[in-house]
Order: structure tokens, then C-alpha cells, then sequence
């Protein structure tokens, strides 16, 4: 059990200790099953109980395992509880709000959920074992937590491969740059590593919460994937799939969707997602199929029947839930817990304290903008960091912290030099807003261009390939 960061009782959060009171109790079960020694037994029961009154203490709520501590309500998709967090984060699937302007506080999201930071020592490790220097989302904090990353590190040393899964949910056919960060990461870790990945489009999702029908969601997920193919994937080594389609053809996974939905109650995804009794029973089971590409078995045209190929999920933090479910049940059902790579949010145009939104025209640039639409997004609604006036900027210069034209070169001007050469410029005053975004914008265009041009030589054809249950190339 590696998720407890927690180095005493004293010092942990609500959610550490119930993070540690689920471990213990998976721990008091493995041994009961495995017949361990009854003194070994009694300890861990021992240990299981006082942890039970220590949260009591603390929260003043009985553990339930499943429920996290209701400061973990704000979870919540429709409740209440979300506005009642005074100055936290609202971090979920659906919604993603920043109490400041510099947007989500990621160190505190950590403590949170329960992950870890993606450190200098991780981060050396992924050097060494890749053969490659880290991406300049990782050497930047955009991929800046984890689980497990290491066992995955640790197996592949020891020539035990694993497969990449991420996912889309196609809720237009619009896709804007931010939609394409976990893509571009996801290619580059498979170029790296040289593995397989599976890609699911969340058709169904789409469907059960948005007012949309089933064959717009579907050509939603045909349109989509070509953008992500024009990300650059391997047709070899790569399967996109929509759940519309895979989950009736692939008996293997529905019988992992099934597993998970025994093991999972209504009481726990209510505190995981903040389902209400209103909520319809599709949005209520939908978990169990975000959490079947977790487990290699979902996929024997790739695996081979194999269960225990390690799986490994980079994704924004807003999709971790999903996850904590998924690793909570993977035990219990005799399969293996997913790692995960975690990124921040992609900032809308107007600032870091939400995340782009694809129903606001203005508050992102779309894959589908032309050269003049960029530039006039960038010069009208980037959210600047500069002071009001040139005098003022000149002598006090900006804060690259909020200034959303810095922030979007950090996801997109790769020379590290050039970078930092911008910041020191625009905040000492030397560089003023104008210039700032001039830059960005020289460096989007084109950027969307070969986008473009990339996503044209997608044909019907291509995506069918990508799209058809096959086996995979890969090494091990
Ligand atoms: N639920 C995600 C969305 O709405 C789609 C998704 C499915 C996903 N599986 C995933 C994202 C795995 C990241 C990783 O966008």
C-alpha cells in the first residue's frame, strides 16, 4: 500500500486516514484469505480498529468504507456541498473551479486525493529507465502527481512491459488545444516505452449527461479520434474504441464492467461522484466502464486473455475519481490496480481559475480556428498578467503566475531557454503584454496549421483501422 503519504496518525488529513483505513481493511481481508496466522490476523484487526476510532475522532463520522470523509463532498456533480467549501478547489469530472486567480492549488490536491507528487527523483527514474529526457510536461509540473508510477517503473527494468489507456469524451465535434494535452503526453509515452494503447471514447457517457442523441454522440467519437490520430499514434500499436460500439462486441469487457458494478455500491459512488437518487441508473453504473480498460483482460485481441499486463492511465486530475474507484476494486476482484500520471487543467483564455470549456467559443482555441481567429482570441480575451499601462509595466513589470499567454507557452514553446528568457523579460517589464502575445500567437499557428494538415490526411479508412478490434505489435 503505497497511497498513504501520511508519516503519523498526528499529522494526517481526513482523507489520509481514510485512505489508510482502506488499505488496513484490505490488508485484515488478504490475510483472512490467505489463511495467515491468527496473531498476525488479530494485529491487523487491532490496528483496523483504532484507526476506525482515530477517524471518528477526526471527522466525527463513522469510517464506511467507500464514503470518504465528507470534506470529499465536494465531489459533487448537483449537490450543495460543493458551494460550502469555503476557499477550496472544486475538482471533479464535471466541474473544475479555482477559489484564486492562479487557478487550482495542485499541492493541496495531492494531500487530497491521496496521490504523489511527480518529484526530481520520479522524474530521473523516467530519464534512466525511458532512455530519454523527460517531456517538458514533466520537467514543467503539467504532469505533476502519480500512483504507483514506480511499480511500473520497477517492472519495466525488469523487462515486465505495460500498456497505456486514456480516454475522450466526445461531446462536440469541436476539440480545443487543452483537449489535446493527454494526447500529446500519451504519444510521447508510447514512442518512449514502446507499448500498446487503448483509447476509449466515452460515447455512452456523453450520452447519459449531456442532451445529445446516441448517434450524435457516436459521429462525435468518429470526428474526434481524428484529431487524436493526427496526434501522430501508431495504427500498430494503437485501438481507439467508442463503448457503443466495443461494449457489445467484446464479451471480455463487459464481464469486467460487471465485476466492477458487483463490487461497487450506490453508497459509494454517491461519495466518490456525488450521484443523487434523481440522477439517472446509467450516470450511476457509467463508473464500471470507465474503470474496464484499466484490466489488460478487457482487451484478449491485444493481450491474449492475459490479466496481469500493468496498465498505466496518464489523464487530467479531474479523472481520478474514476480511478480511486478502479484501484479500490481492482483487488477484490483479483485484478491489478492501474498507475496513473496526472495533469493539470488547460486554462481558458480568461484565466486559470476554470478549465476551458467547449460550449464557449471564446474561452479556447479550437483545432478548428484559422489563423486570424487565434490571433484575435489571444489579442481580445487572454487573461494578462501586465499592469494597466506601459509606464506602470515598465517599472514593475508582470506576474507569469495569472498571465495566461505565459501560461499557454509553458504548454507549447518547448525550448526551455527561450522560456525562461520570456519570463525574466516580462517580469522585470522589459517585454510588455502585446509582445507577449504576439509570441504566443506565432507560436500557435502554426502549431494549428500542421494540426490541420495532419488531420485532413485522416481518411475513413485510417479511423476503421484504428477503430477495429485487432492484435497489437509489441514486445513482450
Ligand atoms: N471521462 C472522460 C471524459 O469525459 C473520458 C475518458 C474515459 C478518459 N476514459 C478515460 C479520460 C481515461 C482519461 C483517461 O473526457
Amino acid at each position: 500500500m503505497t497511497d498513504c503519504q501520511g508519516d503519523g496518525e498526528g499529522t494526517m488529513s481526513p482523507m489520509e486516514l481514510f485512505e489508510k483505513l482502506n488499505a488496513q481493511g484490505e490488508k485484515v481481508r488478504s490475510l483472512k484469505s490467505a489463511k495467515a496466522e491468527k496473531g498476525e490476523i488479530d494485529a491487523a484487526v487491532q490496528l483496523l480498529l483504532k484507526l476506525k476510532v482515530d477517524y471518528k475522532q477526526m471527522t466525527g463520522q463513522d469510517y464506511k468504507a467507500g464514503c470518504p470523509p465528507s470534506e470529499n463532498l465536494i465531489m459533487s456533480n448537483n449537490g450543495p456541498a460543493a458551494d460550502d467549501c469555503d476557499g477550496e478547489d472544486l475538482v471533479d469530472p464535471w466541474n473544475v473551479s479555482a477559489s484564486s486567480t492562479k487557478g487550482v492549488d495542485y499541492d493541496k490536491l495531492i494531500v487530497r486525493f491521496g496521490s504523489s507528487k511527480i518529484d526530481k527523483e520520479l522524474l530521473e527514474r523516467i530519464e534512466k529507465v525511458s532512455g530519454q529526457r523527460a517531456h517538458h510536461f514533466l520537467r514543467r509540473g503539467i504532469f505533476f502527481s502519480h500512483r504507483d508510477m514506480h511499480q511500473i517503473l520497477d517492472a519495466y527494468e525488469k523487462h515486465k512491459s505495460f500498456y497505456l489507456y486514456t480516454g475522450r469524451g466526445p461531446s462536440s465535434e469541436a476539440m480545443h488545444v487543452g483537449h489535446l494535452i493527454p494526447f500529446i503526453f500519451t504519444k510521447w509515452l508510447q514512442d518512449v516505452f514502446d507499448i500498446p494503447l487503448v483509447v476509449q471514447m466515452t460515447d455512452d457517457e456523453k450520452y447519459l449527461w449531456k442532451d445529445l442523441t446516441l448517434e450524435e454522440c457516436h459521429r462525435f467519437t468518429v470526428e474526434n479520434a481524428k484529431d487524436i490520430i493526427a496526434c501522430g499514434f501508431d495504427v500498430n500499436k494503437t485501438f481507439i474504441f467508442s463503448d457503443l460500439d466495443y461494449m457489445g462486441a467484446s464479451p471480455q469487457f463487459y464481464r469486467n464492467v460487471v465485476k466492477v458494478q458487483k463490487h461497487v455500491t450506490f453508497n459509494q459512488v454517491k461519495g466518490i461522484f456525488g450521484f443523487t437518487d434523481s440522477d439517472c441508473i446509467g450516470k450511476i453504473s457509467f463508473p464500471a466502464i470507465q474503470a474496464a480498460p484499466s484490466f489488460s483482460s478487457s482487451f484478449p485481441q491485444i493481450f491474449g486473455g492475459k490479466k496481469d499486463v500493468p496498465c498505466l492511465i496518464p489523464c487530467a486530475i479531474d479523472q481520478d475519481p474514476y480511478f480511486r474507484m478502479t484501484r479500490d476494486v481492482a483487488p477484490r476482484i483479483g485484478l491489478l490496480k492501474p498507475a496513473l500520471l496526472h495533469s493539470t487543467f488547460f486554462p481558458a483564455l480568461q484565466g486559470a481559475q476554470t478549465k476551458m470549456s467547449a460550449s464557449d467559443p471564446n474561452s479556447s482555441i479550437f483545432l478548428t480556428d484559422t489563423p486570424k481567429q487565434i490571433k484575435n482570441k489571444i489579442n481580445k480575451h487572454a487573461f494578462s498578467g501586465g499592469k494597466d499601462t506601459v509606464e506602470e509595466h515598465r517599472k514593475y513589470g508582470g506576474n507569469t503566475e495569472v498571465d495566461v499567454s505565459f501560461l499557454y507557452l509553458t504548454f507549447f514553446l518547448e525550448d526551455d531557454e527561450k522560456l525562461e528568457k520570456i519570463k525574466e523579460d516580462y517580469t522585470s517589464g522589459a517585454l510588455l503584454t502585446g509582445e507577449l502575445k504576439k509570441i504566443l500567437i506565432e507560436t500557435l499557428q502554426p502549431m494549428i496549421a500542421q494540426h490541420q494538415e495532419r488531420r485532413k490526411q485522416v481518411t475513413d479508412e485510417m479511423v476503421q483501422q484504428f477503430m477495429t478490434p485487432r492484435p497489437l505489435n509489441y514486445k513482450f
